[in-house]
């Protein structure tokens, strides 16, 4: 193997736990001065590549050589409860092309800007109905339990068709499965999430309503498009993606911006900056830190030389604190010019739901300040705790007041 450009003595273990939630992990160091990529060792004590840096990032998101199917042997897993899952497909998310652009092509017009700009009114609405509770029961009130984690979780039931009145449910087994406290219960986890969408959709089969997954029925499922495992797998993870990553992002975001308050200030002075601060607190963010793909042939790229098989992880933090593409990365500025961060990936993965995202974190977060104008946290910001490094990054919880 060709070596790094830059060798480090030991390679650092990842994923590893933030120190602040809204830095990389200082463990991370030696990667940001480790560019484009390295090695790092996975909690099995497997070596894998590390890409860190932005441009190489780009290019290798766009490789087909990297595969995203995890159902591959040596498909990298970077926590036990991965590698427990005894079936690892994964729906589009963890698959190549052909069959990938498939599976996204039915999906695409559901997530069009024009679509989302459709749904905005029904967002605000509920962000509007949820910050009425939160005044009348605060303060203080939990921000995690009473605003971040409810809105994305009824905007993703409404636009599937799944009932919210089963959140409790699906937001445990969520949970569970993205860090719950033994492989077991990951594998438990997603078995219950299977089969309360397969019982969804067979009644869904039954009597029609108005969703996403009833037009999939119709249009995919009975004429074969997909079969009924499949799409189970695209509900589990429309579902699950489409309510935890936004959660933490209103959850950290806020965090955050109460953590600058001259940040704060100036947009709360000029509303206008809010798309512009909303893509800046995504790259400096970057809660999914870990992207995960496999080779499958050999790949030559910054005088290094991936081998076939060899996994290659994407740290999304380090990545967007390269300072090749952003002066003063662990600045938190919203005049950035260069906007083209990887929080939401980048290539054929490239999140699907990222206009939704955008929208929900744009009326959520502007509502909130804009209501509470006295709004700051209600415990010492080093007593309130966050995610661990092997889950998307986010706030436990969110004591504020005002
Ligand atoms: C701020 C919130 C979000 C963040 C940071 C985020 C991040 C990401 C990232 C990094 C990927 C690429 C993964 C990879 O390449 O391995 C991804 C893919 C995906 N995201 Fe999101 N996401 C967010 C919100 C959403 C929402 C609201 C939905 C709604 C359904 C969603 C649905 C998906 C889907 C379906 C994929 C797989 C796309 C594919 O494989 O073609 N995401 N997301």
């Amino acid at each position: 193997m060709t070596k790094p450009a830059v060798t480090q003595s030991e390679p650092v273990a990842f994923p590893q736990d933030r120190t602040c939630p809204y830095h990389p992990p200082a463990a991370y160091d030696p990667l940001r001065s480790e560019r484009p990529l390295t090695r790092v060792t996975l909690y099995d004590g497997r070596d894998v590549w590390v890409v860190t840096g932005h441009s190489t990032a780009r290019e290798l998101l766009a490789d087909p050589r990297l595969s995203s199917d995890r159902n591959k042997d040596t498909f990298p897993a970077t926590n036990p409860r991965f590698a427990a899952v005894r079936d690892r497909r994964v729906t589009l998310l963890g698959m190549d092309d052909p069959q990938h652009r498939t599976q996204r092509r039915m999906l695409v017009p559901n997530f069009t800007l024009k679509r989302v700009n459709v749904l905005r009114p029904r967002i605000q609405e509920t962000v509007d109905r949820l910050l009425d509770a939160v005044e009348a029961a605060g303060p203080p009130v939990e921000l995690v339990s009473a605003f971040a984690l409810p809105l994305p979780s009824m905007v993703i039931c409404a636009l599937l068709g799944v009932p919210y009145a089963d959140h409790e449910f699906f937001e445990e087994q969520s949970r569970r499965l993205l860090r719950g406290p033994t492989p077991a219960d990951t594998q438990d986890a997603r078995d219950r999430l299977d089969a309360y969408l397969g019982d969804l959709i067979d009644a869904k089969r039954e009597q029609p309503g108005d969703g996403l997954l009833d037009e999939l029925i119709e249009e995919q499922l009975r004429d074969g498009g997909l079969d009924r495992s499949e799409l189970v797998s695209l509900a589990t993870l429309l579902l699950i993606a489409g309510h935890e990553t936004t959660a933490n992002m209103i959850s950290l975001g806020t965090f955050t911006l109460l953590r600058h308050p001259e940040q704060l200030a100036e947009l709360r002075g000029d509303p206008g900056l809010m798309s512009a601060a909303v893509e800046e607190l995504l790259r400096f963010l970057s809660i999914a830190d870990g992207l995960i793909r496999v080779a499958t042939e050999d790949i030559e790229v910054a005088g290094c030389t991936i081998r076939a098989d060899e996994g290659v992880l994407f740290s999304t933090s380090v990545i967007n604190r390269d300072t090749a593409a952003f002066p003063e990365p662990d600045l938190l500025d919203w005049h950035r010019t260069n906007r083209h961060h990887v929080a939401f990936g980048f290539g054929i993965h490239q999140c699907l739901g990222q206009n939704l995202a955008r929208a929900e974190l744009e009326l959520a977060l502007s509502t909130l300040f804009d209501r509470l104008p006295g709004l700051r946290l209600a415990a010492p910001p080093e007593e309130i705790p966050f995610k661990p490094g092997d889950t998307i990054q986010g706030m436990l919880e969110l004591p504020v007041t005002w």
